[in-house]
């Protein structure tokens, strides 16, 4: 099954787009494993997962319990000893949640350097994207922050395709060109570009002019709609068919690479 990490500039509309690919593929009846890997997670929310299920989903970094258990350490302690190999295998079910064919795992935030730190939490959750894109039977869509730094060598291959969300703007144009190159020196050769918020033709044009090296798989337009699903907490999948339209010409672009 496939796994497909989606990136970009912060508000560009990553979650929009994983919760879009999210309900897609579960309507095609697979098995649908999201993870909401931004620190400042809100996929639950964009999913449209109603309270009492979101309840249920717990943030792995800050399990501090499981944490210790898992590593031998305390998170927040810098340094010292843990371990690197920490048993995961039981974490996704048991801390998870499921609604309307997709599971929801939520990474949590890491208090004090990000997941780049050298610390017990985030040795646990480099662990666990390992694990979930090495091991994990089902299609995977990862919600990520701009930076990369979940992925490291060694896991990044198990990537089938990283898809980087832009918006006709010069500034997530210039981040999608980084991001490409640290993906290409992980060793993620499937970099994706879909251009987000476009309202019309020349933004289309504009986007495709600006990144003539990466492979541009489709376009989301602008909606009043996805700015209404947010304000109400539900699904964009729910409110805006042409969305809908947009994001399986997406998936299909995906499977035909
Ligand atoms: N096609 C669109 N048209 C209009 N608004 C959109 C569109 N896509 C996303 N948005 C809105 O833009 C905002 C950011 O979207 P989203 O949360 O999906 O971006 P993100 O890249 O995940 O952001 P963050 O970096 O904060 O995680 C939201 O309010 C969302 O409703
Ligand atoms: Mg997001």
């Amino acid at each position: 099954m496939p796994k497909i990490a989606i990136t970009g500039k912060g508000g560009v509309g990553k979650t929009t787009l994983a919760s879009l690919l999210a309900y897609i593929y579960a309507e095609q009846d697979q098995r649908v494993l999201a993870i909401d890997a931004d620190p400042n997670a809100n996929l639950a929310s964009a999913l449209g997962f109603p309270e009492e299920v979101a309840a249920q989903i717990a943030p792995i970094a800050e399990m501090e319990e499981l944490i210790y258990e898992r590593t031998g350490a305390k998170p927040g302690g810098y340094g010292g000893f843990f371990k690197l190999n920490p048993r995961v295998d039981d974490i996704p079910d048991r801390f998870s949640a499921e609604w309307r064919g997709v599971r929801l795992l939520v990474m949590g935030t890491i208090k004090g350097g990000g997941t780049g730190c050298v610390c017990p939490e985030s040795a646990l959750l480099k662990h666990l994207v390992r694990h979930l894109l090495l091991q994990r039977s089902e299609l995977i869509i990862l919600d990520m922050e701009a930076g990369i730094e979940h992925l490291g060598r060694g896991t990044a291959g198990a990537v089938d395709a990283m898809i980087v969300v832009v918006e006709p703007g010069q500034r997530s144009l210039r981040t999608a060109q980084t991001i490409s190159r640290l993906a290409a020196d992980i060793g993620i050769e499937e970099v994706y570009v879909v251009g987000n918020k476009v309202r019309g033709q020349a933004d289309r044009d504009f986007i495709t002019e600006s990144l003539p090296d990466l492979r541009i798989i489709g376009f989301l337009s602008e909606s009043p709609l996805a700015i209404e699903a947010d304000r109400r907490g539900v699904s964009v999948f729910d409110l805006d068919p042409q969305m809908v339209e947009e994001a399986k010409a997406i998936a299909d672009g995906l499977s035909n690479f």
